[in-house]
């Protein structure tokens, strides 16, 4: 049987609303009609369903952020735009409706709606007193009556919220016959693939083969390399640190679904693709590009993990010389100055405390999971210590002088350190199975941290509405 949307090309856009999950079984309801479905999703969308398991299920990037362009260059948001036979919006939260009603395109979804004449179906889900209000209905009939979209009203029932009424996403079935009538009988846009967003091929596609999404809508900064610390303007002080633990989490970290930005001193091992690269070749540069990403205009942080694997210099000679130094018999002495310790300076930035440990801010909300490395010659003991001072969730102990350990090597026998206490030693691993078993705990703090905002004293549960 020819599927009713054979041939057709759909974007699917998802918003951050407790329905979100159902999408997914949206978009294999609509992909088994025949079409071809573009996913596009808001920020907060991607909190509620993993993009991966879109991709997987779409065979295409999902497009999730306005400001990512296609790897050709061209505009992702446009381009389906463009080449839609219908847009679909579904679940939809107030908060959308908002945006869309008043022309707001700070998201793939709304932007895309904006830019196109195809017909463009809405299904919005929320709580019921959500949806009954006059602003979230002056929205909707903005909706419905100025801009000729079908809106595929809310059902009643039982709310995730506890509450029975409307507000729950309508029957699935209902909001496909809603995206088959909207289309009814005009001619395909865009029947050519060309003109369509690409479809995932070669390595990206391997990848979805990969299970475990579990830092989707994460963004993590990695740090990796070491320093140049300049002597003059030929000559530095620097380490052998290579860059390749660092590259490996990074790897790791884009593999499972985050937003990666890797922060790259001297490294000599390639760069790896998908990811954002922030060049930072002293330690002062390297402070100053991790400030940078720390803080959000709203006040928020800008990263939900830091993971400092960069080999940092302690010490940077106190005065540069801005021309080459001439060789001289009676040789050179060197005046050296401590570096500021990078990541204890962000764990007490983002709790609010001081030099000396007292509250002088406010601590970020929520606060971003920290991982040091350190790099020890015949001893340990001083992990521990280093954790607590550098107020860090986990530290990442190596003994750099064993064998098959530390710099330039291909593995890494590491013993992972928690704020907590727990301490565990792993065997000599591969360093992207470091990093794997590095990110997993990091993934139960970032859940830990999650669940506790719900109910913390010091995080106060968000206002929410779960239809
Ligand atoms: C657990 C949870 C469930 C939520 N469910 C809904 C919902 O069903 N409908 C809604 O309008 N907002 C809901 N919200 C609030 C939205 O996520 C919030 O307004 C967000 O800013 C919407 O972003 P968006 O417009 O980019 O989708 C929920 C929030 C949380 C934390």
């Amino acid at each position: 049987m020819v599927g009713r949307l054979a041939g057709r090309f759909v974007g699917l856009g998802i918003t951050g609303s407790i329905a979100a999950f159902k999408a997914v079984d949206l978009l294999r309801l609509l992909r088994a009609e025949g079409a071809d479905v573009q996913v596009l999703m808001t920020p907060s969308a991607t909190r509620f369903v993993a993009p991966l398991t879109l991709a997987a299920l779409s065979r295409r990037h999902v497009d999730a952020e306005v400001l990512d362009l296609l790897p050709d260059g061209r505009i992702g948001h446009v381009l389906t735009a463009d080449a839609a036979d219908a847009v679909v919006v579904a679940p939809a939260t107030a908060h959308w409706l908002g945006a869309m009603a008043h022309g707001l395109a700070a998201d793939v979804v709304t932007a895309t709606c904006l830019a196109t004449a195809a017909p463009v179906v809405v299904a919005p889900a929320m709580d019921g007193d959500m949806y009954a209000h006059p602003a979230t209905q002056a929205n909707v009939a903005i909706l419905r009556d100025r801009f000729g979209y079908a809106i595929v009203e809310p059902e009643s029932g039982a709310l995730a919220s506890g509450q029975l009424g409307p507000g729950r996403l309508a029957d699935l079935g209902t909001i496909v016959d809603a995206v088959v009538a909207a289309i009814g009988d005009r001619p395909v846009r865009r029947p050519d693939p060309a003109d369509r967003p690409p479809r995932l091929a070669g390595a990206a596609a391997a990848r979805l083969a990969r299970d475990g999404d579990d830092l989707a809508g994460r963004h993590v900064v990695v740090t990796a390399g070491g320093t140049a610390e300049p002597i003059d303007p030929v000559r530095f002080i620097g380490n052998r640190s290579t860059g390749t633990m660092g590259v490996a989490v990074a790897e790791a970290a884009r593999d499972r679904g985050a937003r990666v930005t890797l922060v790259a001193g001297m490294v000599t091992v390639p760069l790896p693709d998908e990811v954002e690269v922030v060049r930072a070749e002293t330690a002062t540069a390297m402070r100053e590009a991790l400030h940078g990403l720390l803080g959000t205009p709203g006040g928020g942080p800008g990263f939900d993990v830091l993971v400092m694997a960069a080999a940092v210099a302690d010490f940077r000679p106190a005065a540069p010389a801005d021309r080459k130094l001439p060789r001289t018999e009676a040789g050179l002495r060197l005046e050296l100055v401590a570096n500021p310790d990078i990541l204890a300076e962000i764990g007490r930035v983002v709790r609010g405390l001081d030099e000396a440990g007292a509250a002088a801010g406010r601590p970020f909300r929520p606060r971003p999971v920290l991982v040091g490395f350190a790099a020890e010659t015949g001893s340990l003991a001083r992990a521990a210590d280093k954790l607590a001072r550098k107020r860090v969730d986990l530290l990442v102990a190596n003994d750099v002088a064993e064998e098959g350990s530390g710099f330039g090597t291909p593995t890494n026998r590491v013993t992972i350190l928690a704020a907590g206490g727990a301490e565990e030693a792993l065997p000599l691993l591969a360093k992207r199975e470091v990093a794997e078993r590095i990110l997993d705990r990091v993934v139960a703090a970032l859940d830990a941290r999650d669940a506790a905002a719900q109910t913390g004293p010091d995080e106060p549960p968000q206002e929410t509405s779960v239809p």
